[in-house]
């Protein structure tokens, strides 16, 4: 959908207003309409509307006037609108309106805040996001009737200098969406790197690591993961040195990216096996963040670490009762071959804190069914060495309404991962599932202050949760990350 920005109103355009508490419209619509604010409150209590923060009622086109319809969106307390707050509304008025029948919408913001426009654009992005790649004419045809929608504002420079950094972020945000909607015979760990690499000319350094570096390494957890796939496994280590300081301590970003997730020898069955595809949901925030960290270019030095492999059994395969040795040295026997995505950022988290030293590492997977049987669909999982960085997540998410859930490290669990015959064993048995698989990362961790986000549960969704979020791939943790390093991390 295109957006964009005018201070008039363009004609042959539906127009949409907005209504505060207490029946104010929006400054602008005054002098923008020609129609009285008497007349339009009069029809919504004709209509019975009753304001609710994003609730629209669309009234149709009136003659005398040139808007070819007119919307009415109810923005609660219009002073004090927040950029959350602009977010929802707006992305709502997308929703109720995409499908009414018009091409071209313009969106009185006249009055608002420079800052508030950007968010509106930002919400507008986000909101009308779709994977259309592999549909024909015949279904492009049954997209949405709206097709551009025009932000009417006081200063289009000065939005557009707001929206920047925005931009930056949803670009991000669009970027793992797309990697996690690809299925998994576009999207493998070679074609994954080479799109990575695509992202080079952002400024980002990308390296991409194949088996033999990674044999070199003594990468043999994560190796044992890609052993029955024709795929070549892929470590990729992505760069953003943004601070001024080039040798300034880096923060760092680790992500889960299996291609493709059949359980391996220990096969899961079919029934929705093929949500898999996104198993590299981890990987793709990571990747959505880096890229928005140099879109934006924050000023920080940022590490991106992803582990892409592809779970598949094979004569090839690992067996349950297997035994590996990960780069740190220490042996995993490995029981269940499903539960691969630890073994990959067993060795991907080791990687990452041995070479780069980072001020902390935060992974991201799609480790666990277990979290989203403990946490619903609505809440990421948060484990953590540190307090602090725990506590700066937290505000992280909430400030961009991302919704995450500190859960417990306690060492009295680490008896489930005992092994008889290696140091530790890739399960943990059924309590505390998403616990005793965060248990076993944590082992790859020395000092560093260390997060895990398990976000099986938001990922992907099956239904619309927020009107920023449309169904599918949500491209969940690039707004958090980035927001936390914005907060607490840029020189
Ligand atoms: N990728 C899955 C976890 C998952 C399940 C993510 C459903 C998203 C939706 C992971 O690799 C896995 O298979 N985990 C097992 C662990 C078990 C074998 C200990 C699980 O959750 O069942
Ligand atoms: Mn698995
Ligand atoms: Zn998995």
């Amino acid at each position: 959908m295109h957006i964009q920005l005018a201070t008039q109103y363009p004609e042959n355009h539906a127009l949409a207003v907005l209504i505060g508490d207490g029946d104010a419209l929006s400054a602008g619509a005054e002098k923008l309409n020609t129609i009285s604010s008497g007349y339009i409150l009069g029809s919504l209590k004709k209509l019975g509307f009753k304001s609710a923060k994003g609730k629209v009622q669309i009234l149709s086109a009136l003659p005398d006037q040139p808007y070819t319809a007119l919307a009415v969106l109810a923005a609660g307390d219009l002073t004090g609108l927040k950029g959350a707050d602009v977010e929802s509304v707006v992305a709502s008025l997308y929703h109720a309106t995409k499908s009414a029948g018009f091409a071209d919408l313009a969106i009185d913001m006249g009055s608002f805040p420079a800052e508030q426009v950007a968010h509106a654009m930002f919400a507008l992005t986000l909101a009308s996001y779709r994977f259309d790649k592999y549909f024909g004419a015949a279904k492009l045809e049954k997209a949405p009737s709206l097709k551009s929608v025009t932000l009417i504002c006081d200063d289009v420079a000065e939005v557009e200098a707001a929206f920047a950094p925005l931009k930056a972020i949803a670009d991000g945000v669009i970027v793992a969406r797309d990697l996690v909607s690809e299925p998994a015979n576009v999207l493998y760990p070679q074609s994954y790197a080479d799109r990575i690499k695509g992202f080079e000319s952002l400024g980002l350094k990308v390296e991409v690591l194949g088996e033999d570096e990674m044999t070199k390494l003594g990468m043999f957890s994560l190796l044992g993961v890609g052993l029955g796939s024709r795929k070549e496994s892929k470590l990729v280590v992505m760069q953003w040195l943004g601070a001024d300081d080039k040798a300034a301590q880096p923060v760092a970003f680790v992500g889960k990216g299996v291609t493709f997730d059949t359980g391996g020898i220990s096969i899961k069955p079919a029934e929705g096996m093929e949500d898999m595809k996104w198993d590299m949901g981890g990987s793709a925030t990571v990747v959505g963040t880096m890229v928005a960290l140099a879109g934006r270019k924050a000023k920080v030095n940022a590490i991106g670490v992803v582990g892409l492999v592809e779970n598949m059994p094979d004569g090839n395969a690992q067996r349950p009762g297997d035994v590996v040795t990960a780069m740190s040295g220490t042996t995993i026997e490995v029981i269940n071959t499903d539960a691969e995505g630890r073994l990959v950022l067993a060795d991907a988290l080791w990687y990452t804190q041995d070479r780069f030293k980072p001020q902390f590492m935060i992974d991201l997977a799609t480790l666990t069914g277990a979290m989203i049987i403990a946490l619903g669909m609505d809440y990421a999982g948060v484990f953590s060495n540190n307090d602090d960085l725990a506590e700066k997540i937290s505000e992280a998410s909430k400030s961009v309404s991302e919704n995450t859930w500190r859960m417990p490290l306690p060492t009295q669990y680490e008896k489930q991962i005992d092994s008889k015959i290696a140091d530790i064993r890739n399960i943990g048995g059924r309590p505390g599932g998403s616990i005793t698989a965060a248990l076993f990362l944590q082992r790859f961790v020395n000092n560093v202050p260390w997060a895990h986000l398990d976000i099986a549960p938001t990922a992907w969704t099956n239904e619309q949760r927020l009107p920023t979020v449309p169904e599918g791939a949500t491209g969940w943790g690039v707004r958090t990350l980035d927001a936390l390093v914005k907060a607490h991390y840029e020189v």
